[in-house]
């Protein structure tokens, strides 16, 4: 077990990255003082799978637990639902001293998040993340969000959370196409900030797609470190640095809501962005044929998507999926126009110099965005 601090003084907070130490997450809490009455965001699938479990330590330790179940798609992320989750909370907190656990992946995450952040003006949450990406990326850091018709996470607020446990076996009962959609993620970090990160990837892929704990275990603790010292040094993200996070998700993101959202998942979306940024520096003078082609081989090995599929029809494990709306350059450009990443009506893209090195660079010639697309669908 490793613990990692994300230092923001009184904000600060442990990120507990192990195996099988759900059953020690009642000795964390205990330790926070935040409260007795544990008030546990999941779904259906997870509260089945490990509500028991969690709810017998917690009570154990004399928590009392109460779980409230939503969806597992990305419609969590609404308002509507926020409005559900803040009137049941409100209708059983009655002398309660109540802390939110979000048990789930981004979707619950971002959701807890937020209600977390207004209720009551801010009641302390935990993250408790159940998917690859929320481990490494969506449960630290503190931004919740909620999706409008016009975009995703347009509405959020900045809002630790008070521990984030990642239990790497908890992600055995990922199916692999959510596990390849959390390696994108980590692909990122490789490509933004890792060299040696993005060579273990080329090395060890498949025993990550194996499920094998070293592997898993390494790239959590890799990830949570760099995620936790770009978020200490740009917390609100307002000096830049927090920015290039982003690498990948501002053309990402478009293809992600061109597709309403029912196509690519947020990792497939991300890892095709990561395509697009890596040509876009490549046709701006600034990225190598060769680094080029180590990240074009790395999405490839993994199984993430290489091409934008207009019609969206997916082979996975879990069978065939097909998406509502087909995804067009226009969408996807229209899609990109409401992306917050603008600045003074000018777009903004993180492009890299070389694996492990990032630059912010405006005003990117629609030309070359589209030329860009056009190559991909
Ligand atoms: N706040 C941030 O900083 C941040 C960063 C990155 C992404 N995000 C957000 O995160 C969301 C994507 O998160 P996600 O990829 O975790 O998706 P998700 O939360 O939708 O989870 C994906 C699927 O995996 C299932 N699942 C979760 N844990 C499981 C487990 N242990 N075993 C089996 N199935 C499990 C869920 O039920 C769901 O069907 C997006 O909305 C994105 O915007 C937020
Ligand atoms: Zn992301």
């Amino acid at each position: 077990m490793r613990t990692i601090k994300v230092n923001l003084g009184k904000r600060s907070y442990k990120i507990i990255v192990g195996t099988d130490i759900l059953k020690e997450l009642p000795k964390y809490i205990s330790a926070l003082g935040i409260g007795k009455d544990a008030y546990i965001i999941t779904n259906k699938f997870l509260r089945i799978k490990y509500g028991k479990k969690m709810e017998e330590a917690l009570k154990k330790s004399g928590f009392s637990v109460r779980f409230k179940l939503v969806p597992d798609t990305e419609t969590s992320k609404s308002f509507n639902m926020v409005n559900v989750v803040l009137n049941d909370i409100a209708g059983y907190d009655k002398r309660k001293q109540i802390f939110i656990i979000s048990f789930g992946g981004g979707v619950i995450g971002d959701l807890s998040g937020i209600v977390a952040s207004i209720y009551k003006r801010g009641i302390p949450y935990i993250q408790v993340p159940t998917t690859l990406l929320a481990q490494v990326d969506s449960s630290i850091g503190g931004k919740t969000a909620v999706d409008l018709n016009q975009g995703k996470n347009l509405v959020g607020t900045f809002y630790q959370p008070r521990l984030v446990l990642s239990d790497v076996e908890l992600l055995r009962t990922l199916d692999l196409r959510q596990l390849k959609a959390g390696l994108a993620e980590v692909i990122k970090y490789g490509i933004i900030k890792d060299k040696q990160l993005f060579s273990y990837l080329e090395n060890h892929f498949l025993d990550i797609l194996e499920r094998k704990t070293p592997a898993f275990t390494f790239i959590v603790r890799r990830c949570s470190s760099i995620k936790a010292g770009i978020v200490e040094k740009d917390e609100k993200e307002e000096k830049g640095l927090r920015t290039i996070l982003n690498f990948g998700h501002t053309l990402g993101h478009a293809i992600e809501a061109a597709g309403g959202f029912r196509g690519y998942n947020h990792g497939e979306a991300v890892a095709l962005g990561i395509l697009c940024a890596a040509l876009i520096s490549k046709k701006l003078g600034m990225l190598s044929d060769e680094s080029l082609l180590r990240i074009e081989s790395l999405i490839r090995a993994v199984g993430l998507p290489r091409k934008i599929i207009p019609r969206n029809r997916f082979l996975f494990d879990e069978g065939l999926q097909s998406c509502g709306k087909k995804l067009t350059l226009s969408g996807i450009l229209k899609a990109y126009y409401h992306d917050k990443k603008f600045k003074n009506a000018r777009n903004r893209f993180v492009l890299i110099q070389g694996i492990g090195k990032t630059k912010i660079v405006e005003d990117i010639p629609l030309r070359i965005i589209k030329e860009v697309l056009r190559r991909r669908i």
